[in-house]
This record gives structure tokens, sequence and C-alpha cells, in this order.
């Protein structure tokens, strides 16, 4: 699948004196092809995750459009997007992730048993937990695990429905150096395997695993060098 922004941006009120409103994204054109990793790179506050989310269906843009195979996310009622979003899209989100109540293993099948679809079984979800590497953890809660533990659930729970994009906002975050190279070889392999991934990091390394490179600055996209 291919997921297309055209003439994105995002404004936001803050409150304080002086000119309250501001762009945390600038009119953005992004085409995240089938089978490629896209990467974006920039400081905090500069509009990454904000970008993300408009991509993911999840936050409305204030000018532009969004297209899933051409299809525009945000002209479809909430109903419609969210049933699409749980088939072709999975987000990584930054921060912490997991609903407390459910087991690890039962956070990674939660994505299968909305919208009246067939749960996954027990089997491929231990398979996810044992590709990200926690597949030990699987009757924990998790509140139990660690926050490296807890990124590592949330990938395992973006790839349950096998979706055809994939959106991955600093998964590297709280790794270290051995497990931030299984999870960036990890989202390429999607890639290669005809996913259209975007992987927004600070990891300078990322690059090697990247098809194309892009900076965000002052919420304006621009292509950097090829990886
Ligand atoms: N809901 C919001 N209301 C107002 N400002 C926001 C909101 N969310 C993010 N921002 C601001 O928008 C800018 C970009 O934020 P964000 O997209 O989270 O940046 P990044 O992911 O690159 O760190 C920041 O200045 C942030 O403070
Ligand atoms: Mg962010």
């Amino acid at each position: 699948m291919d997921l297309r922004a055209e003439g994105v941006s995002r404004r936001y009120f803050r409150q304080g004196k002086g000119r309250n409103f501001f762009f945390a994204v600038q009119e953005t054109d992004l085409t995240l092809p089938a089978g490629n990793l896209i990467e974006i790179t920039g400081r905090s506050g500069s509009g990454k995750s904000t970008l993300l989310n408009m991509l993911a269906g999840l936050l409305e843009p204030t000018t532009g459009r969004v297209l899933l195979d051409g299809t525009d996310l945000y002209a479809l009622d909430d109903g419609k997007r969210s049933i699409l979003r749980n088939r072709s899209i999975g987000v990584i989100p930054q921060g912490q992730t997991g609903l407390h109540s459910l087991t690890v293993l039962e956070n990674v099948k939660l994505p299968s048993l909305m919208y009246d679809r067939q749960p996954c079984s027990d089997e491929r979800a231990e398979a996810l937990l044992e590709r990200v590497g926690i597949a030990h953890l699987r009757d924990v809660y998790p509140n139990e695990l660690s926050g490296g533990e807890m990124r590592r659930l949330a990938i395992a729970r973006a790839l349950v429905m096998d979706p055809g994009v994939l959106l991955a906002d600093e998964p590297t975050g709280d790794l270290d150096d051995e497990n931030t190279h299984a999870v960036l070889s990890l989202l390429r392999q999607c890639a290669d395997g005809g996913k259209a991934v975007l992987l927004v990091t600070h990891e300078r390394e990322a690059a090697q695993y990247a098809h194309a490179v892009y900076t965000m600055s002052g919420g304006i996209l621009t292509a950097a060098d090829q990886g």
C-alpha cells in the first residue's frame, strides 16, 4: 500500500501573549511507497509526531489530504476511518502504551479483537513476541515491563494485523544498542516484505536502514541524503 500526504499542515493554539496560533507542521507533501523505509529525523518539537499522527489517521490536518491507496482518510466518517486504520495502518506511538489490565500476550492480540474480526491465534501472537525478543514475558502485565520491553510490545502489537503501512514514532527511544539494531532491522524487513514504513528517530545509525531520509525543522520537511 502507498500512503501519501498532500499539502498537509497542522495549526495549533498556544496559550499566552502575542501570536497564539502557530503551525506545528507547514504544508507538506510526503509519499510513503510500498516496500520503502522512509526516515524522518529532527529536533524535539519540530513537528515529527504531529505529521506522523496526521498520516496515521489520528489527527485531522488543518489543510491538505492523506491518501491511503487513493482513499482520502479524512473524507471518511470516524467509524469507517477507524476500521481502515485498524486493518491497514500499524502505529508504534511515542511514549508508553499498553493496556494495564491485559497481559503482554493479550495486548498483542487486542487489535485483532476489534471490529468483530477473527482473533489472532496465541501462536501468531507468540511468534511476534519472539520476533521482538520478549516471548518470555507473555503472561506479564505492562506495569511490570521496562521502557524497552514496553516499546517492543508496542511493535508486536502494531504488526499483529499485518498492516500495509507501519508508522513508528521513535521506536528505539528506550533501547540499548543491540536492541536498537534488532528493531531497525525488523522495520527494514517489514519494508523489504512490501510494507510502507515510516521511521521517526534520533538514531544516527538509522539512515543505513532507510531508502530515503528527510529532516524536519520548525514544521518544514526537507529531503536529506539517500540512505
Ligand atoms: N495539542 C497541542 N496543542 C498545542 N501545541 C502542540 C500540541 N501538540 C504539539 N504541540 C506543539 O507542536 C510542536 C510540534 O510537536 P511534535 O509534533 O510533538 O514535535 P516532535 O515530535 O518533533 O517532538 C511543538 O512545539 C509542540 O509543543
Ligand atoms: Mg515526537
